[in-house]
């Protein structure tokens, strides 16, 4: 357990793993909770991948994003509710995704909705990415951000809670590594479509950032 991200893990938040075919020099990918990788070092490069979800379709993505990032280093996967507002020093890397809601970052009004809409509990069921961003605290650290969100492919439904996200991150001093990403989701409450977990991971691979990547 370590520094900002475990002091404010629950209990009830699940340690997953990231899972390659071919496995990486490092693995290391937890919600709200460190796993050591396999031959760390301590100058490791490091990234941090934050999510917010209603019915786990963003949560997918992020934990794919965190797998295709693994041979980078260290990378964890924090649920919005438990992302540190400033960030560790040695975080080189910031990813962000949320689902699209209302053409673009939910609101408590919208986060109610999608609960109308499943039995199940919501994923993020406290802040969400708009609301983080109000208080995540200004970059100084030359990290940098990419954005990603989830949409349902309905027509030519405007609204991208990624490009909203890329505009904020960019407003607190984060330059983008590559341009905001959509994933499609089948309806509101998902499944992802066809390949789009695929994509994710390919997506974080094609990622580089410094001489590092
Ligand atoms: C209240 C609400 C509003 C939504 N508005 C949009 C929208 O404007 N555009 C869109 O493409 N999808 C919209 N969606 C669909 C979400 O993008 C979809 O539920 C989400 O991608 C699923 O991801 P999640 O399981 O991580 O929440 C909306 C969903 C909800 C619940």
């Amino acid at each position: 357990m370590i520094d900002a991200f475990s002091a404010r893990a629950d209990a009830d938040e699940p340690v997953t793993r990231a899972t390659t075919s071919t496995p990486p020099a490092t693995t290391a990918v937890v919600h709200g909770e460190r796993v050591p990788a396999r031959g760390e070092e301590s100058a490791m490069a490091r990234a941090l991948v934050v999510y917010e979800s209603m019915f786990g379709n963003t949560r997918t993505v992020a934990e794919a994003v965190a797998e295709g990032l693994t041979g980078f280093g260290d990378v964890e996967v924090v649920e919005v509710s438990h992302a540190p507002d400033t960030l560790p020093d040695d975080v080189e890397l910031l990813v962000v995704g949320a689902p699209t809601h209302a053409f673009g970052l939910s609101r408590p009004s919208t986060r109610t909705s999608a609960a109308e809409q499943t039995a199940s509990p919501l994923v993020s069921p406290g802040r969400g990415v708009r609301e983080w961003l109000d208080v995540l605290a200004h970059n100084v650290n030359g990290t940098v951000a990419v954005a990603f969100d989830t949409r349902v492919k309905v027509g030519i439904l405007p609204g991208s809670a990624a490009k909203l996200i890329a505009k904020r991150l960019r407003k607190l001093g984060f330059p983008p590594a590559t341009p905001p990403k959509t994933f499609w989701v089948t309806g509101t409450t998902g499944p992802l479509r066809e390949r789009q977990r695929d994509e994710a991971v390919e997506w974080a691979r094609g990622i580089t950032v410094g001489s590092r990547w």
